[in-house]
């Protein structure tokens, strides 16, 4: 097999059990990994052997099992907060993404944001960076706008200065699209911002999974993303913001382990960044999320990501050569993931991603949840196939090769 030469993978594909099956007879090829990624035996491993030895809540009892639970959770936060570079009482453990910029909006945002001010968004966010927003800007009486995009798929550095003149209040970007794989430049962005007063979130939901990150660097106020797209469970992942911001601001729900005392008439509220896991918290898969970390630490961020430039780079190419074939987002490599949303020719996307599968490809076809940039780039939807550590270059000759079947097909 022709390989990337960057990880050896043979042996990463032995880690994941899922890719020794097949799908109608054929092997998986399994081009979804922007969507949700496969889980090394190691994260299974870790579920499994939670629930085997060591089951009980965190933080609560004093016994043997109550211990060992408490420390393999905190272990994880203490892991996941330093991959991306922060410190454990910097990271609150949420669902996801989703559930960080909507925690954002209600314990940061119903304090701080006041009637008439502006809160700053982009074109190419995923509908969990902007819905939020809309109901944040509804219910206090603020506007929302967004930074439009140049024709490469690239942020209009422009038109985000110019509504940077207007002293937003927040500015919410991602770091890597989900659509086009454009990975913007936080750290310019986060201070240009910054020094126009503004509140800073990152959606590294698309970043994380794919490339070094260290939060540092770039200082965003609040940054999030989702362990199930990096090799970790579903139902994990994480809101970090220094600790001073999440001590100013207010809990996001009421209940058990988020307080210090409750009285009959008023509750005060514990350290972060407890004030923000209220009641029992998703100990397994945290702790698998854990497992994740050590698994891409232990490939290294640098290799991961020039394995995807090279898988990017050669799919480029390879791709380009089918007739019918349109993709959306930059051609320069550097300023891109592993993300290749296309059009193929005027067969549906769901028609192709069907087809596709009878040869056990599996790609996504949607809006991905990004439903003003696909009005953006005048499609209903598109397919998108994204790459993680287990693809290689026989991934996407499968999928070329699927394409022209497609192709045959429907007469393209
Ligand atoms: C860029 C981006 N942000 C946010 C999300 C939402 O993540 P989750 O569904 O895990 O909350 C996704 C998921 O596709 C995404 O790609």
């Amino acid at each position: 097999m022709l390989k990337t030469e960057v990880l050896d993978i043979e042996k990463v594909r032995a880690d994941f059990p899922i890719l020794k099956r097949t799908v109608h007879g054929k092997r998986l090829v399994y081009l979804d990994n922007s969507n949700t990624t496969q889980k090394p035996k190691t994260v299974i491993h870790a579920l499994v052997d939670y629930y085997y030895r060591h089951n009980s809540n965190v933080h609560r009892a004093v016994y043997v099992l109550a211990e060992e639970a408490t420390e393999s959770y905190e272990g994880a936060r203490r892991k996941v907060a330093g991959f991306v570079g922060a410190a454990a009482k910097e990271l609150v453990f949420v669902r996801g993404t989703t559930e960080a910029t909507n925690l954002v909006r209600f314990a940061w945002g119903e304090t701080n944001v006041k009637k008439g001010d502006l809160l700053v968004s982009t074109l190419m966010e995923h509908h969990s960076n902007i819905v939020p927003w809309q109901l944040l800007a509804r219910s206090k009486g603020a506007t929302l706008k967004f930074v439009g995009l140049n024709s490469d798929g690239t942020l209009d550095m422009e038109s985000f200065e110019s509504l940077l003149r207007e002293s937003p209040k927040l500015v919410a970007v991602t770091h890597c699209s989900n659509v086009l794989g454009t990975i913007n430049d936080v750290a310019k962005i986060c201070a240009k911002a910054r020094a126009a007063g503004a509140t800073t979130l990152v959606d590294g939901a698309q970043a994380v999974p794919h490339m070094p990150v260290d939060i540092k660097s770039f200082r965003p106020d609040f940054y999030a993303f989702s362990g199930h797209k990096m090799l970790g469970p579903t139902g994990i992942g994480a809101l970090l913001a220094k600790k001073e911001l999440l001590e100013e601001m207010e809990p996001f729900q009421g209940g058990g382990e988020m307080i210090r005392e409750v009285f009959l008439d008023h509750s005060t509220w514990n350290d972060v960044p407890y004030k923000f896991e209220a009641g029992t918290v998703n100990i397994a898969d945290a702790i698998g999320l854990g497992a994740a970390v050590d698994y891409l630490a232990d490939l290294g961020m640098d290799k991961v990501r020039e394995h995807e430039v090279r898988l990017l780079d050669y799919a480029l190419r390879a791709l380009a050569e089918v007739k019918g074939f349109h993709q959306y987002g930059p051609l320069d490599l550097r300023k891109r993931a592993g993300v290749i949303s296309f059009n193929f020719a005027d067969v549906h996307p769901h028609d192709l991603a069907t087809v596709l599968d009878e040869e056990g490809i599996a790609i996504r076809s949607g809006h991905h949840c990004a439903q003003p940039l696909m009005r953006w780039l005048d499609v209903t939807a598109t397919s998108r196939a994204s790459f993680h550590v287990y693809n290689s270059y026989d991934d996407i000759d499968a999928l070329k090769t699927g394409l022209k079947k497609a192709g045959g097909i429907f007469k393209v």
